[in-house]
C-alpha cells in the first residue's frame, strides 16, 4: 500500500480494495491546521474549554417505571410512551427512510419478521485466540476488511478478513486498552486506555502509534471518531470528562463533562454526527455537539452501570445495555421505545444486526441473544466460554464479530 501525505477526506474515494483510504497514513505532522470545515454548522465542533453540559430535558423510559424522573411532566411523557407504544414500535420497524440502501432489502423481500427471527441465527465463520488475556473491544474498518481488537494484553490485534492473517501493533499502552475504533474510510484507528491516554495507529503500517493524546487525568474508557469530520475524535474517562481531539494536534479542542462518572462510553450518531451519545455510570445522555447541550439525559436509565451503547445505522435509535436490561431509545424524543429484560444473563454488549435493522444482538455471559424488537422474540446462541465484552458489525459485508474474556475473537454471519 502506497501512503501519501494528502488528507484523505479531501480526495474522492477510490475503488481499489484493501482497507481503503490509503492516504490517511501520514496525516500526523502533515495535516493542514484546523480547517474552517471543522466549524461548519450541522456537525462542527465549536472550540470552548471546560464547558459543563447543560441538562435541558430528561430521558424517560416508558417501559421501566422504576427509572422515571420525578417531575410530573416526565411522568406524563412516561404515560404517553405507553399509549404510543405500538406507534413507536411501528415507526421503529418501518425503518425505511427511502434512501434505497440495500441493507434493508433483505427484510423487505424476505419472510415476515417473526419467521426471519426463527430462522435467524449466527454461524461461526472463523475465530482466533491471538490474545493471551481478556479481549474487551473490537471494531471493523469501514470497508469490512479489517477487524481490530484489544483488551487486557495492551496490544492492538488486527485480523485480516480476506485471508484471516493476524497482525499486532507494538505494546505501547501501559495499562488495559478499553476501546478501539477505526477512523471512517481509513486504516487509521484509535485506542483508549486505562493508562490515561488515547493513541492513534495506522493498521497499514508496521510501526507504533502515530500520535498519543494526553490530557485525561483518569482511566480513558471509550473513544470514537466523528463520522464526517473524521479528523475529530472524542474520548471519555471514568470521571465523566469528555475530550474532543483533532488528529495532528496535541491539545484537546474542547473539554466537556457529564454529571456522573463511572465507566463512560461515547458514540457519535452515525452518518450525521450531530449528536453524541454518552453513557456514564447508569446514565445515558444524548448531546448536541454544536451547542454542547444535553438533549436528553436521565439519571437512572438503568439500575446498574451502562456497559454498552450503540446506534442503529440511521442514527435514529440508540440502544443501551446494562447487566439486567437492554433499552432502545428514540434520539428525537429521548423516549425509551423498547426494553429487553434479562432472564438471568449479564448483558455486557450490544450491536444492531448488520442485515436486519430491527434485530439487536446482545452479548452476555457465554451467549448472545438475537432480539427481534418487533415481537420481542429472542434466540439464544452459545458463543463463548466467558463474558462477551464487545460486539461489532460490518454493514458492508454483513459480518458480526464478538470479543470475549475467554480470549477468543469470533467472526459470525
Ligand atoms: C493477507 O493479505 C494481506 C493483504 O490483504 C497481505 O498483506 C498479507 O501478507 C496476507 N497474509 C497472508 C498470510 O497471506
Ligand atoms: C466514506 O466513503 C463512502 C463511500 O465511498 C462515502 O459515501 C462517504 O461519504 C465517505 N465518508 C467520509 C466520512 O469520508
Amino acid at each position: 500500500i502506497i501512503l501519501d501525505t494528502q488528507n484523505s477526506r479531501k480526495r474522492k474515494p477510490t475503488s481499489s480494495g484493501a482497507a481503503n483510504s490509503t492516504g490517511t497514513g501520514n496525516t500526523v505532522g502533515h495535516s493542514p491546521p484546523s480547517t474552517p470545515s471543522t466549524h461548519t454548522p450541522g456537525g462542527g465542533i465549536p472550540v470552548a474549554s471546560n464547558v459543563n453540559i447543560a441538562q435541558k430535558s430528561s430521558m424517560v423510559c416508558g417501559a421501566d417505571g422504576t427509572s422515571g424522573f420525578a417531575s410530573s411532566s416526565n411522568q406524563m411523557d412516561n404515560l404517553d410512551s405507553f399509549v404510543d407504544f405500538e406507534d413507536n414500535v411501528d415507526s421503529f420497524l418501518s425503518n425505511d427512510d427511502g434512501d434505497g440502501r440495500d441493507i434493508f432489502a433483505a427484510l423487505k423481500k424476505g419472510p415476515s419478521e417473526q419467521e426471519s427471527l426463527k430462522s435467524l441465527s449466527l454461524s461461526e465463520v472463523a475465530n482466533n485466540r491471538a490474545s493471551n488475556n481478556k479481549v474487551v473491544c473490537c471494531h471493523f474498518s469501514t470497508d469490512g476488511k479489517l477487524l481490530a481488537s484489544a483488551g487486557h494484553e495492551k496490544k492492538v490485534f488486527l485480523w485480516n478478513m480476506d485471508n484471516f492473517s493476524m497482525d499486532t501493533k507494538p505494546e505501547e499502552h501501559t495499562n488495559f486498552i478499553t476501546d478501539i475504533r477505526f477512523r471512517p474510510n481509513s486504516t487509521q484507528l484509535a485506542t483508549s486506555s486505562s493508562d490515561g491516554t488515547v493513541r492513534l495507529w495506522n493498521a497499514a503500517e508496521r510501526n507504533g502509534a502515530l500520535q498519543n493524546f494526553l490530557g485525561h487525568s483518569s482511566h480513558v474508557t471509550s473513544v470514537d471518531f466523528h463520522p464526517k469530520l473524521t479528523e475529530i475524535l472524542c474520548s471519555c474517562d471514568d470521571n465523566g470528562e469528555i475530550r474532543f481531539w483533532t488528529v495532528g494536534q496535541n491539545a484537546a479542542s474542547r473539554v466537556s463533562r457529564v454529571k456522573q462518572g463511572g465507566t463512560g462510553r461515547v458514540r457519535f450518531q452515525p452518518r450525521i454526527g450531530k449528536l453524541l451519545a454518552v453513557a456514564a455510570g447508569n446514565t445515558v445522555n444524548i448531546i448536541d455537539i454544536d451547542t454542547d447541550t444535553s438533549l436528553h439525559s436521565q439519571a437512572k436509565v438503568h439500575s446498574g452501570e451502562v456497559n454498552c451503547i450503540c446506534w442503529d445505522e440511521t442514527g435514529e435509535y440508540l440502544a443501551s445495555a446494562s447487566q439486567d436490561s437492554v433499552k432502545v431509545w428514540s434520539a428525537a424524543s429521548g423516549q425509551c421505545i423498547h426494553e429487553l429484560r434479562s432472564h438471568g444473563n449479564q448483558y455486557q454488549s450490544c450491536i444492531f444486526h448488520p442485515r436486519y435493522p430491527k434485530v439487536l444482538i446482545v452479548g452476555g455471559y457465554q451467549t448472545v441473544e438475537l432480539w427481534s424488537v418487533a415481537d420481542n422474540q429472542r434466540n439464544v446462541v452459545p458463543a463463548h466460554e466467558g463474558l462477551i465484552a464487545a460486539l461489532a458489525h460490518s454493514p458492508l459485508t454483513g459480518s458480526i464479530a464478538s470479543a470475549s474474556h475467554d480470549r477468543w475473537v469470533k467472526l459470525w454471519k
